[in-house]
């Protein structure tokens, strides 16, 4: 009776994995219970969701490695895989919302979320290759070619995980002069350079070949009033949702931007916040059930108004008894 935050199936939105080819699931080895689908079985999983009353899902390819390039133009190509998978989706009828991720990394032989350009802090850091950085402005261009793409495929969200400045607005300017007003940007607001992003890297294929590390663009995870100028731009900038992530190590800022902004916040709860729970669970060592859900009532305490979990489809199932 006086218990302040529930967790529903409308608050979660469920990442999936698609892989070519045709009635085929592969497990992801360091994600129990996770596995890339083909887009024939992802439509069912979409299905499935829909059914447990779960309002949207969150698409990402394992692209084969011979679609990868320097400069992924494979996120251009309007037949790659997500855009597949969410014709597929919406021809198959079904009423579930789908996201799409705006970033490169599924598609570039070096695994960053932008293209690289000649660039670098004198004797310093720059996280990359050699002398070269993820261009900002550069990237910008082609995250919004891959917004359009993934628009006219038919995504109902875009949401920008690359952590470039300014593209936001840039990418809601272009919907915009396509007619695209109804599609709505989730903005990676606040991305932090985590070392809990690990087992994702495996899931879409990018951990063997990743050069550097990508701290030249998401945030230090010192810091918090950096984080509250990431979201207050972004919001200006035209994002109708912004969210946190990861999730459970940043509840702190979750809480901050919940206080300080009235946009809708989401907290990605990732893919290495899933695997440590069942892993520990695996061993014995914590109850995993229970950690799932209190993991996920953290976040509706911190203010969130919803949540990106793998554990959407299980937790859907048990709401729905
Ligand atoms: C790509 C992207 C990442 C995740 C979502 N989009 C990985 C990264 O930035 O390296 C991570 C999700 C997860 O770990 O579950 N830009």
């Amino acid at each position: 009776m006086v218990r302040e935050n529930h967790i529903t199936a409308s608050d979660l939105i469920w990442p999936i994995f698609v892989i070519e080819g045709q009635n085929v699931t592969e497990p992801v080895a360091a994600m129990p219970g996770v596995e890339r689908m083909s887009v024939d079985r992802a439509v069912e999983a979409a299905r499935m969701a829909a059914n447990l009353g779960v309002p949207a899902v969150a698409i990402f390819p394992n692209t084969p490695p011979d679609r990868r390039s320097e400069e992924g133009e494979e996120a251009l190509n309007p037949d790659n895989l997500v855009c597949r998978a969410t014709r597929a989706i919406r021809e198959a009828g079904i009423e579930i919302g789908i996201m799409l991720d705006v970033a490169l990394d599924p598609y570039t032989t070096h695994g960053h979320d932008g293209v690289l350009r000649p660039g670098g802090l004198v004797g310093g850091h720059t996280g990359v290759r050699g002398d070269q950085i993820v261009g900002n402005d550069a990237s910008v261009e082609i995250l919004i070619r891959q917004s359009l793409n993934q628009a006219a495929a038919g995504a109902d969200i875009l949401g920008p995980s690359d952590m470039m400045d300014g593209r936001i607005g840039a990418i809601r300017r272009a919907l915009d002069a396509e007619g695209r007003q109804d599609v709505m940007i989730m903005s990676y607001a606040a991305k932090y350079a985590s070392a809990f992003y690990g087992p994702f890297r495996e899931a879409v294929g990018a951990a063997d070949h990743l050069k550097g590390d990508k701290s030249g663009y998401q945030m230090d995870p010192a810091n918090g009033k950096e984080a509250m100028r990431e979201i207050a731009k972004d919001i200006d900038e035209g994002a109708d949702m912004v969210m946190v992530k990861p999730g459970m190590p940043y509840l702190d800022i979750i809480a901050r931007a919940a206080d300080t902004f009235n946009a809708p916040l989401f907290a990605y709860q990732v893919s290495g916040e899933y695997s440590m729970i069942h892993a520990a669970a695996a061993n014995g060592w914590i109850d995993g059930e229970k950690a799932m859900w209190e993991s996920l009532t953290a976040f509706k305490r911190a203010g969130c108004d919803g949540i990106l979990t793998y554990f959407a489809p299980v937790v859907a199932q048990r709401l729905n008894g």
